[in-house]
């Protein structure tokens, strides 16, 4: 079958890769600044020459919170910031990726940065050496060498070519995992037989600084690796609505997206309260992978928006990994038959109505729910008695609850779930035909 290859969703995936880190950082202000002042002697003895005091910076926070981001705005912000403003064709060519712009930057900057992931390399003091002797180009082979040995062939390069060089140690608990102390140990006591500057600086970045501080032993490291110290909160639900809002400017058609469906992400992958965000909560990284699989979905379906079901289906996929259903079998067993009967309506006319806000009215359920147990041929609950199953399945995490917006008639409650609801459907089906409601399927 012959099809249009231009579909009406997704205008340029690439600001949808998470892996890309554009040419902004939003919020993080403070943040950013603090970094900016620990290394406020580097950047200001630039000038003059001899740095005399090396500067090591941990950042830690979990998953998906701009730690990466941070790192590579700072670099580009201050020690290529050509890259930021010129207009030259190479730059915008490499705008949308931060990460190739550094590299863009090395040759021009005077301070090097090299990324080292300790999540993809088994970072060793070893390895790390020949890292960074691989990068500069030195012309030596480490591998005969002592450590002490190559880091003089480097500080001799840095020297005679007036280079300084940011190591960025990223994802560093996995190193202190495997290999304990050892590379953290050496970067802290780098120049205790060196007397000349200091051209090498370190930042670390981690998930969690206590944690990480657990698997070290030495004294001066432990102490050293705290006095600099950057926490990144997880986002909160406004953060991330501005972070999706600016991705889907650049990746979306106009006509694709709105802010309800932005806003739906937001609320569901931000963090309402810093003191129980747990899981992936607060997560711009999975914010981003939901608004991919969504707009994917979207656009394999042939739509022209990208509706709440899409993006329904994308949280469960990201958030749950299709354990929800699992964690909900307990409770969705606890459940009476109207509750159950009730919880089907709601699915249902979810199903329905896949463009209404981010959820049913509850008035809406309701009907569903009358016309399943006419259906079913069962007498009914009441009206208050609707409403207080309702409460309990938002009480239990089964269903969302929120109160409309200015779009919607009155302020009434809506009612969502995370699950896709087909899913979601089979399983309290189910239920119900264990429970003798053998005609169910038929509704
Ligand atoms: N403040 C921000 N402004 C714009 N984009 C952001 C911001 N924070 C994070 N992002 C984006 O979110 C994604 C995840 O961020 P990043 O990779 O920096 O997280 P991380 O903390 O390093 O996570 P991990 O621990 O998984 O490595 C990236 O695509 C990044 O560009
Ligand atoms: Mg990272």
């Amino acid at each position: 079958m012959a099809m249009s290859m231009r579909g009406r969703i997704i205008l340029d995936p690439r600001p949808l890769n998470v892996d890309v880190v554009p040419d902004t950082m939003l919020h993080r202000k403070n943040e950013l600044r603090m970094l900016e002042l620990f290394f406020k002697p580097l950047l200001n003895e630039i000038e003059v020459g001899d740095v005399s005091v090396p500067i090591i910076v941990s950042i830690d926070g979990k998953h998906g919170v701009g730690k990466t981001h941070l790192v590579e705005y700072f670099y580009l912000k201050h020690l290529c910031p050509q890259t930021l403003t010129d207009t030259n064709k190479k730059i915008e060519e490499i705008a949308d990726n931060m990460q190739k712009l550094s590299k863009y930057c090395q040759k021009r900057s005077k301070i090097v940065r090299i990324r080292v992931s300790a999540y993809t390399t088994n970072l060793t003091v070893n390895q790390l050496l020949t890292i960074v002797s691989n990068k500069l180009r030195l012309l030596i082979q480490p591998r005969g060498l002592a450590p002490q040995e190559v880091l003089n062939v480097i500080f001799e390069y840095l020297k005679k070519y007036d280079k300084y060089l940011l190591l960025v140690l990223d994802d560093f608990q996995y190193s202190l995992m495997r290999k304990g102390d050892e590379v953290a140990k050496f970067i802290v006591r780098l120049y205790e037989n060196y007397e000349e500057e200091r051209r090498i600086h370190t930042i670390f970045i981690m998930d969690n600084l206590d944690t990480a501080l657990g698997y070290i032993t030495d004294i001066k490291t432990k102490n050293e690796m705290k006095i600099n110290h950057i926490r990144l909160d997880p986002y909160s639900i406004n953060e991330i609505y501005d972070i999706l809002w600016y991705r889907a400017q650049k990746a979306l058609y106009p006509s694709a997206y709105d802010d309800e469906i932005i806003e739906y992400i937001a609320s569901n992958v931000g963090c309402e309260n810093k003191s129980n965000c747990v899981g992936h909560l607060g997560s711009a990284r999975v914010g981003i992978e939901v608004l991919l699989k969504a707009s994917l979905s979207a656009e394999y379906k042939g739509k022209d928006r990208i509706d709440f079901n899409d993006v329904r289906a994308a949280l469960t996929n990201i958030l749950e990994r299709g354990e929800d259903l699992l964690r909900l079998d307990d409770s969705l067993r606890s459940l009476n038959d109207h509750e159950l009967l009730f919880l089907l309506a709601v699915i249902k006319a979810l199903e329905s109505s896949p463009g209404s806000k981010g959820g049913v009215l509850i008035g809406e359920a309701e009907e569903e729910y009358r016309r399943i147990c006419e259906a079913l041929d069962i007498e009914p609950r009441k009206h208050t008695q609707v409403y207080t199953y309702a409460k309990r399945l938002s009480q239990m995490g089964i269903v969302k609850r929120s109160v409309g917006g200015k779009n919607m008639r009155g302020r009434s409650s809506i009612i969502s779930v995370d699950i896709p609801p087909d899913k979601f459907e089979k399983k309290i089906k189910e239920l119900l035909k264990i429970r003798g409601f053998h005609e169910i399927d038929n509704i």
